[in-house]
């Protein structure tokens, strides 16, 4: 098996890949990652069989040397939050743009094969037409979705102008053990969870008819896994990493509600700057080029993510 580098490594996705990796045999694994967002914990079980790089993406220099020997780079840093990047533009930009950048630059450079990177389905924004497939055109709502679209555009330049193999993956709303919950601007499930175990009321933006296409973070580590995989031929392009389905905000808490025997109401906001009204993912080519179909459901993802939460609390 070939050489990895995870950039982002300690975070939430990051480092299931990692995990997924030396699961499958990888000879050899090195993350990157700046902890700004991660957390070293989250490598503690595999901290003996990796290599761990406190780097920065904007930091050129040091994230070449990272480079030397590695064939294939997963690139899962970013800041990545819709109103974070509302609320903070400089940074959310100089990390997913220019970050991007100098991970492309180092990879052409040190002589990486491929580079697999972590695209956001906040690209399409409200297209009328759902499920959202790739050939749709794009319509970034908030400078998250555009950063994010850049990096694709980047990606697919390497790969035609440089001769650099790229694939970009469209995240839909991955969750799962170890999402941060601390966080104003994490994911809605984890801040789901982390309500309903300490039967806490929480906070829905918009009237909870918002929908996502909630995908189970080990669907998203093994279609990475087939995209490290696929044929030269996948090059350049870009792919949904999605379950496929659609629930919405009311949905997820009603399920967690009934999941712990409790009768919470939550508290209903103003809709967030930047939200797309409604995500889903047409998997259709994922699964014929890649070869990954999602096999997790919704409801078994949440019931995992749940007692993962709520064991990690009894151990504290
Ligand atoms: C998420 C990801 C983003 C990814 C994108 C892909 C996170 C933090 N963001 O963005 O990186 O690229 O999916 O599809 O994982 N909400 C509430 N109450 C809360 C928090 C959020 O109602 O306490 C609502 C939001 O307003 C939004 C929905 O839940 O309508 C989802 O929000 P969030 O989990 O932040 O994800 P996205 O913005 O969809």
């Amino acid at each position: 098996m070939s050489n990895f580098l995870v950039t982002g490594g300690a975070g939430f996705i990051g480092s299931a890949l990692v995990r997924g990796l030396l699961a499958k045999g990888a000879s050899r694994v090195a993350v990157v990652d700046s902890l700004l967002t991660g957390y070293e914990r989250n490598l503690d079980e595999v901290c003996g069989a990796i290599d761990f790089h406190r780097v920065d993406i904007r930091d050129y220099d040091a994230l070449r040397k990272t480079m030397a020997g590695i064939d294939v780079v997963f690139h899962e840093a970013a800041i990545p939050s819709v109103p974070r990047s509302i609320a903070e533009p400089v940074p959310s930009h100089d990390v997913n743009i220019n970050g991007t950048f100098n991970l492309l630059r180092a990879a052409k450079d040190a002589g990486v094969r491929r580079v697999i990177y972590a695209a956001s389905s906040s690209a399409y924004g409200d297209t009328p037409v759902l499920p959202k497939v790739e050939t749709m055109a794009t319509a970034p709502k908030s400078p998250y979705a555009a950063q994010k679209l850049m990096g694709e555009y980047y990606m697919s330049v390497w790969a035609s102008c440089f001769g650099l193999e790229t694939v970009s993956l469209r995240y839909f709303n991955v969750f799962g053990p170890r999402q941060d919950p601390t966080s104003q601007y994490s994911g809605v499930l984890s801040l789901f969870i982390s309500a309903i175990l300490d039967r806490r009321t929480p906070t829905i933006f918009g009237d909870g008819e918002t929908s996502r296409d909630f995908t189970y973070v080990e669907d998203v580590v093994g279609l990475n896994l087939r995209a490290a995989e696929a044929p030269a031929s996948v090059s350049g392009k870009v792919f949904n990493a999605g379950n496929g389905g659609r629930i919405t905000l009311n949905q997820a808490w009603d399920l967690l509600q009934k999941f712990e025997g409790v009768a919470i109401p939550p508290i209903y906001g103003p809709p967030r700057p930047g939200d797309v009204r409604d995500s889903q993912a047409d998997t259709t080519a994922a699964v014929r080029e890649l070869g990954h179909s999602p096999q997790v459901s919704f409801e078994a993802g949440l019931r995992a993510t749940l007692d993962w939460y709520r064991s990690t609390r009894n151990r504290a």
